[in-house]
């Protein structure tokens, strides 16, 4: 059984349909990448996942039904929400981000191991643990983001182009984290506008278009596809 179902989901915005039906599951321990041009609907997917957006249709999680959750459930159920922009606690250090992104847990020595763990997958937040975060580069804030969402421990972590803005070569830290953390055991839903990374770590992709799933398939057999091969591939 899949760990994620999601099944005809629609999203309004006013009139505006930002999801018009659009279907996507992950098993559990897979990385499932979400590609698709501006406004397509990506991270409107993952508002409706993480309850953040009002929805009609499907989402199962582990078994539970999603829409009879209110948001602030959402993470106690083992969802890790990664949004777009970030939303770190400028204000704080890096050590305190970290411990309030585990705010729901009472197993003290669990979360020392964590916050252990994520300063051992992004060792610069170790040096910056007494920063302000405020003050991290752009991609030592995005590691930032992850590392807390990951504080909660979910079993699913959900990723808004964790990438976008970042130079070639934090970028490739952050793909290559990103794999770390689903060898680790954690079901990754990652939108993306960096394709041809996101074919390299990802197990299944969905091209997400107008609100609609337009293409699904592993990531080897839609590296084939002519269509993906040309507008996202950039190969011809
Ligand atoms: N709060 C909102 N109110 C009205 N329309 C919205 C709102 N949020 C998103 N939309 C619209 O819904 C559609 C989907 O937006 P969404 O942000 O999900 O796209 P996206 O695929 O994440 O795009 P991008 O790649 O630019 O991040 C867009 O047409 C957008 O303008
Ligand atoms: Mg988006």
């Amino acid at each position: 059984m899949a760990l994620l179902e999601i099944e005809r989901v629609v999203v309004r915005y006013g009139k505006a349909l930002a999801l018009d039906g659009a279907s996507v599951h992950a098993d559990r321990g897979e990385l499932v990448g979400v590609l698709g041009p501006n406004g397509a609907g990506k991270t409107t997917l993952l508002r409706a996942i993480a309850r953040m957006v009002p929805s009609t249709g499907t989402l199962r999680f582990a078994g539970a039904d999603l829409q009879t959750l209110p948001p602030h459930r959402v993470a106690a159920h083992g969802i890790g929400h990664c949004a777009e922009g970030r939303h770190l606690f400028a204000e704080l250090t890096v050590g305190k981000n970290l411990e309030l992104g585990a705010y729901l847990r009472r197993d003290r020595d669990g979360v020392a191991q964590d916050l252990e763990r994520m300063l051992a997958l992004f060792p610069v937040l170790r040096e910056r643990h007494g920063q302000i975060a405020g003050t991290l580069s752009g991609g030592e804030q995005q590691m930032l983001a992850i590392a807390r969402a990951l504080m909660c421990r979910p079993s699913l972590l959900l990723l808004d182009e964790p990438s976008t803005g970042l130079s070639h070569r934090i970028k490739r830290d952050i793909f290559q984290a990103i794999a770390r953390i689903r060898r680790d055991g954690v079901t990754v839903l990652l939108v993306e506008q960096d394709a041809v990374s996101t074919f390299e770590i990802a197990d299944r992709i969905y091209v997400l278009e107008q609100g609609r799933i337009a293409k699904e398939g592993t990531a080897a057999d839609l590296a084939k596809d002519e269509g993906v091969r040309q507008i996202y591939l950039g190969v011809a």
